[in-house]
């Protein structure tokens, strides 16, 4: 039977997924703009970037595997276009999450450049490669473009239902209170 909110592990992967994501963009914008000085210090920058890059695509691996076999969530009650927007929208999402660290992973491996993940240098994969670095590069950029742009929109959607339908859609993705033990229907029923 579809559930009618999210369950614990769900919400907890999804505001866990939205700060690091939010992080990893910002971070990304910052670095990029780092001058190549030869300190070191844009090398640094980078491989931390990678590394959380690279937990980010463990923890969207799982996060997809759970939505996959989680009961079905039902839609929130509203117009069913609506409903099918959410949904392509939420899909749309998760493509962008898988999309982002494989593109900057394999970026990476064409660079030439080694990936450390926090300090451990991984085995070099393939050699040199510019046509690939630049094309995967690419990608990257333009999945996280996209993914900024569809975030600004999921927010817009959520601050709607907040502020103007004025429904209970945050408490679908709130972590679970526990019930009172003894509560009393009698003292509910007349506080
Ligand atoms: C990088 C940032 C974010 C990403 C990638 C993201 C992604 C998603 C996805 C894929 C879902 C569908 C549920 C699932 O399968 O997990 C969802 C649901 C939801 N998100 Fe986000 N989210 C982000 C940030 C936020 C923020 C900042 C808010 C609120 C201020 C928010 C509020 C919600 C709510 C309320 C739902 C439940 C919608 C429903 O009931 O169907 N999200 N989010
Ligand atoms: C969800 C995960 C990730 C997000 C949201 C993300 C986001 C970003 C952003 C916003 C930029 C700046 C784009 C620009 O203006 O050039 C960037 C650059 C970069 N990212 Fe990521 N990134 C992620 C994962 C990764 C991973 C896993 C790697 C490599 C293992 C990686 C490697 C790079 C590199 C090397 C750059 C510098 C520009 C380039 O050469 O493509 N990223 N990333």
């Amino acid at each position: 039977m579809p559930q009618p909110r999210y369950d614990r592990f769900s919400v907890f992967l999804h505001w866990l997924m939205a700060v690091l994501i939010v992080g990893q963009i910002a971070l990304g914008l910052w670095m990029t703009g780092l001058p190549k000085d030869g300190s070191g210090l844009r090398a640094a920058w980078f491989n931390v970037h990678k590394s959380w890059g690279m937990v980010l695509c463990l923890l969207i691996a799982v996060r997809l595997a759970w939505a996959l076999l989680r009961p079905r969530v039902a839609p929130p009650p509203g117009a069913r276009a609506l409903q099918a927007l959410a949904a392509g929208a939420h899909r749309l999402l998760y493509a962008l999450m898988l999309v982002l660290p494989w593109s900057g992973f394999f970026g990476s491996v064409f660079s030439g450049y080694p990936i450390r993940f926090f300090g451990m240098p991984l085995p070099k994969m393939a050699s040199r490669w510019d046509g690939a670095k630049e094309l995967f590069s690419n990608v990257h950029q333009w999945a996280a473009a996209a993914l900024v742009l569809l975030v600004a929109l999921h927010v817009l959607a959520f601050l709607y239902h907040q502020c103007i339908v004025k429904d209970t859609l945050l408490q679908r993705m709130r972590w679970p209170r526990r019930r009172a033990r003894n509560t009393c229907s009698t003292v509910q029923h007349f506080s």
